[in-house]
């Protein structure tokens, strides 16, 4: 609606890949365009939310009257949502994060064929867990939405990261090349505490909006 119901309200998003690099040029990352986090950003900030966009590379332009903090690394997300997430009333982490990264960062482009350089293979390590890290630390008031991109058993992978994660919702959606990541619409579950239920297929501008409504009703 035209309703100004975030007014007053600090929201946190964290949206698009992150980066996370082998050497000068090369880098691992994933699929995320970002569409769907700059989506809640505008939906927030149309509401009258005060926003905080922590945003991996993407091709989207900056959305209007939101504060957008440009970020590569997981490591580098994990620090600009933590002075976020302090003051956040709601935070809503879709963001698709590598879960790993080359242990080394080489500080020259590596080629094959070079002494000491073996290509065919890249030894990774984990990365912090953004949500998982911060939701720790929710306060009763504040509310924590988090995603679960499944290639297989959504619902159950969901309620599995509802609890691991500490979010009060997971939107879980099935994920896949042409689904999901990139595209302008998407299929999602909603899982709480409370209840798991399927929303039809939707834009993601009505899918932000759905999960900005689903995040005040934990206000209440
Ligand atoms: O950007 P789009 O092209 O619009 O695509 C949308 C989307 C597919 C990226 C989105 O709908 C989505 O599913 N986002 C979450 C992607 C993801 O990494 O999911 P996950 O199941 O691996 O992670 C679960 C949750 O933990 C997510 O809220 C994620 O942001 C968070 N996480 C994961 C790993 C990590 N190291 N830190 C995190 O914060």
């Amino acid at each position: 609606g035209m309703t100004h119901d975030l007014a007053g309200r600090r929201v946190l998003v964290t949206a698009g890949p992150t980066v996370e690099p082998l050497d000068p040029v090369r880098y691992l990352t994933n699929r995320s365009s970002g569409k769907t986090g700059y989506a809640l950003a505008r939906a927030a900030a149309r509401r009258g939310a005060e926003v905080t966009l922590v945003s991996g590379p993407v091709a989207l332009s900056a959305p209007e009257g939101v504060r957008t903090v440009h970020v590569e690394s997981a490591r580098d997300m994990l620090v600009a949502a933590e002075a976020a997430f302090a003051t956040a009333d709601i935070a809503v982490f879709s963001a698709a994060v590598a879960d790993v990264r080359p242990k080394e960062v080489a500080a020259q482009k590596l080629k094959k064929g070079t002494e000491g350089v073996d290509l065919s293979t890249i030894e990774l390590v984990e990365n912090p867990d953004i949500l998982a890290t911060l939701a720790v630390r929710k306060r009763p008031e504040q509310v924590v939405v988090g995603f679960a991109a499944e290639t297989n058993d959504v619902i159950a992978n969901a309620q599995k990261k509802l609890s691991t994660k500490h979010a009060d919702l997971i939107v879980g959606n099935e994920v896949g090349e042409g689904r999901a990541f990139g595209t302008d619409d998407n299929e999602v579950w909603f899982v709480s505490a409370e209840e798991t239920y399927a929303l039809p297929l939707m834009s993601k501008d009505r899918l932000a909006d759905e999960i900005l409504d689903k995040a005040l009703q934990f206000f209440k």
